[in-house]
């Protein structure tokens, strides 16, 4: 038993960590031929990447996916910690799993993923849901086939949670969920220490991958016949810093995007590690697409300082424009949150002055939401949650004008559109400009998924737009 320990989560040293081969024992290969497994995916991108990885795993063991927890013989919650409401659905679903086990004695239930390696989420399982048999940290998933082995095994809870992260794990198989877009990690971890985030805790430290092993991964994807791949790292402007002098995130996306890949995406970028370096190759390249998640979080500096992010709003705004600037067409994304810890009336305005200022293409708001463990918890705040949950509304109407003028700005354009699918509901074909704009359109010809294509936009919508061939 492992059981995580913040205090221990939080220290930074510079202690080396080794690249290790994945090996699948195979004296479990297909041993549970013939059961079934349901994976809950919550969180980010990086959660639904690790997805990945995880059923492809079940799936040497024998395990056959399903489409609803109900028929699973195997239930796998891989969770988030980034709020409160990432929690209550975790726990929500548990409170549904506890009332199918009544009926189905004998299903095995999984926790893994950022909730499991906080200590107080921890405490809860071992005490209220005595029936969960194993709960798996985001840094020893690579044991997965052994600890679902050996509760199965054993017949007893199974806390194995590492505190610390260790190697890092390559050739993990991957079972991807689309055949023509991918996710490739970068970089594992955050030292960023926003104030407010237990990304830090649930994540570790800052890890890159070999710049070879990222390259061999999209160059197999790229003979797969892969069109998109979307570099994942919760700060991927950090790429390389801890493992190169002289190899760093604008030599990684140029080399990726010479491989020749039709799109290259990456997310997400603190607004402190971005160089006029990346700016300049993120022009330079036709195939790396020219949209940026770009999170502000707040436009008041007394804000932004103690929610510990580097920037003040006037470099913030002076790195906004410069990309704007240089890049051709660019769209720039972004994240704020509300009602952090003392945020005044005149803070707020401060951000909404910003977003007027910005008017960002694409924007993910939230209420502050208190973390156990992270400093923000210890801030007083004095703000009530109507207070709150009312500037989030001013916010929000005002960026969905903006979204809504910005699109309409589109009609009668063209837009390079990648195509995903055909939607039920609308019978119309769907997919993302190159500028990460969702369009719903026509075709007089039958369209493949991945092909593609020059859309014309012929209206707008607040969330999406819809065209024709
Ligand atoms: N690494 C990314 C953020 C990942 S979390 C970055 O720094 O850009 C995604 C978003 O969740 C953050 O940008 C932030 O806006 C929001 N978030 C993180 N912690 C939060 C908290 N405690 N309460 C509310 N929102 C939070
Ligand atoms: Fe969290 Fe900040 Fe790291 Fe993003 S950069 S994951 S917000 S600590
Ligand atoms: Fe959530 Fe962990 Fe991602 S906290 S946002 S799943 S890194």
């Amino acid at each position: 038993m492992h059981l995580p320990n913040f205090l221990e989560a939080r220290t930074r040293d510079k202690r080396n960590y080794s690249r290790v081969d994945f090996s699948f024992d195979s004296k479990l290969q297909n041993k549970y031929q013939g059961k079934t497994y349901y994976i809950k995916t919550y969180g980010c991108q990086m959660n639904e990447h690790d997805s990945e990885n995880i059923a492809a795993l079940l799936e040497q063991l024998g395990f056959q996916k399903v489409d609803k927890y109900t028929q699973a013989d195997f239930i796998l919650l891989n969770t988030c910690s980034i709020r409160e409401n990432a929690h209550n659905k975790a726990f929500g679903m548990l409170g549904r799993i506890k009332h199918l086990r009544n009926e189905k004695k004998d299903i095995i239930v999984g926790i893994c993923g950022c909730m499991a390696q906080e200590e107080s989420v921890v405490e809860r399982i071992l005490r209220d849901y005595k029936f969960v048999n194993f709960v798996l940290g985001t840094h020893n998933m690579h044991q997965l086939p052994e600890v679902i082995e050996k509760s199965i095994q054993e017949n007893k809870q199974q806390i194995e949670v590492f505190s610390r992260e260790g190697d890092l794990y390559e050739g993990l198989p991957v079972l991807r969920t689309n055949s023509y877009k991918a996710y490739v990690n970068i970089i594992y971890g955050c030292d960023k220490f926003c104030t407010y985030c237990i990304v830090p805790y649930t994540r570790g430290r800052e890890r890159s991958r070999k710049k070879e092993d990222i390259l061999n991964e999209i160059n197999t994807l790229i003979r797969d016949g892969y069109k998109e791949v979307t570099l994942l790292g919760q700060n991927v402007n950090a790429y390389g810093k801890d493992l190169y002098d002289d190899y760093h995130m604008d030599q990684l996306l140029e080399d990726v995007a010479k491989t020749g890949i039709p799109r290259v995406r990456f997310m997400t970028s603190h607004p402190w590690d971005f160089t006029d370096r990346m700016i300049d190759v993120i022009a330079k390249y036709p195939n790396i697409m020219p949209s940026i998640h770009l999170p502000i979080q707040s436009g008041s500096n007394q804000v932004l300082k103690r929610m510990g992010r580097r920037y003040t709003k006037e470099s913030y705004l002076e790195l906004f424009h410069k990309m704007k600037e240089k890049i051709p067409r660019v769209t720039i994304s972004t994240d704020i949150i509300v009602g952090f810890p003392g945020e005044s009336e005149e803070d707020f305005l401060e951000t909404m002055k910003v977003v007027e200022e910005c008017r960002f293409d694409n924007a993910f708001t939230f209420i502050f939401s208190v973390r156990k463990g992270t400093p923000a918890e210890k801030l007083e705040d004095h703000i009530s949650l109507e207070e709150k949950e009312e500037r989030l509304q001013r916010l929000n109407t005002v960026i969905n004008q903006i979204f809504l003028e910005k699109n309409q700005k589109l009609e009668g354009s063209s837009l390079e559109v990648l195509v995903e699918g055909i939607s039920s509901k609308k019978k119309m074909y769907f997919g993302y400009s190159d500028t990460n704009k969702l369009i719903n359109f026509t075709s007089e010809k039958p369209l493949e998924v991945g092909d593609i294509v020059s859309v014309k936009i012929t209206s707008a919508k607040t969330w999406s737009l819809d065209g024709e061939v």
